[in-house]
């Protein structure tokens, strides 16, 4: 019998919206591997997909409409969290001022090739919402959030908002973009995706696949 959810994306309802709070812990720390992931959210109980569907990397269909402005939402696609973030205008705004200070302003590396419907200054194909791996490029740690702008510890004062390292302390722009003089080499990954509607998010998927 044919397992539906191997058929067609999984759907996460609307699942956690985790604002500045961590949920996705994969750290180890110096080991360099992401290990012993553990997940404390209710969107797990929402997924349940078959270990099979989950080792072929089945598309993620997320409902996005619950995320408030400022907010975050974790979903799993291919046993690695990915993070949906609705920036404010605010937010998209100090975009330009980072622009200076990350590595690869404009993601030209290849490391994480990025798709082309990703390759401009907010790396997202819609402005508000960022979509992204949340593994750190350098050793797989999971970055955390740090969203609240100004002088903070392990931060800068001039700080507009993003994403901190705690294995090695490097530090991400709100587009995902590393800053310079950092042990992590690259931008954190954009996974193919694409909107089914302008609620509907599918993760793992895009209109080339
Ligand atoms: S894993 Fe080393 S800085 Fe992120």
């Amino acid at each position: 019998m044919t397992d539906p959810s191997e058929a067609a994306p999984r759907t996460a309802a609307v699942a956690a919206v985790d604002q500045g709070r961590r949920t996705w812990i994969a750290i180890t720390c110096g080991a360099g591997a992401v290990g012993g992931v553990a997940t404390a959210v209710p969107f797990v109980s929402t997924f349940a997909p078959s270990e099979r569907a989950r080792a072929a990397g089945a598309p993620v269909q997320v409902d996005i409409g619950g995320i408030p402005p400022g907010g975050k939402l974790t979903v799993e696609w291919r046993g690695k969290p990915v993070w949906i973030v609705r920036r404010t205008k605010e937010q998209i705004e100090a975009l330009k001022k980072t622009d200076a200070e990350v590595a690869d302003p404009n993601s030209d590396r290849k490391a994480y090739p990025i798709p082309s419907y990703a390759k401009n200054e907010w790396r997202s194909i819609k402005p508000e919402y960022l979509v992204v791996v949340g593994i750190c490029s350098h050793l797989g740690c999971s970055p955390s959030d740090k969203f609240t702008p100004g002088a903070q510890p392990s931060l800068p004062a001039d700080w507009q908002g993003g994403f901190l390292c705690p294995c090695h302390g490097s530090t991400f722009d709100l587009a995902g973009r590393v800053f310079k003089n950092k042990p992590a080499p690259d931008n954190l990954e954009v996974p193919p995706h694409m909107y089914v509607s302008d609620t509907t998010l599918l993760i793992g998927e895009d209109k080339k696949a």
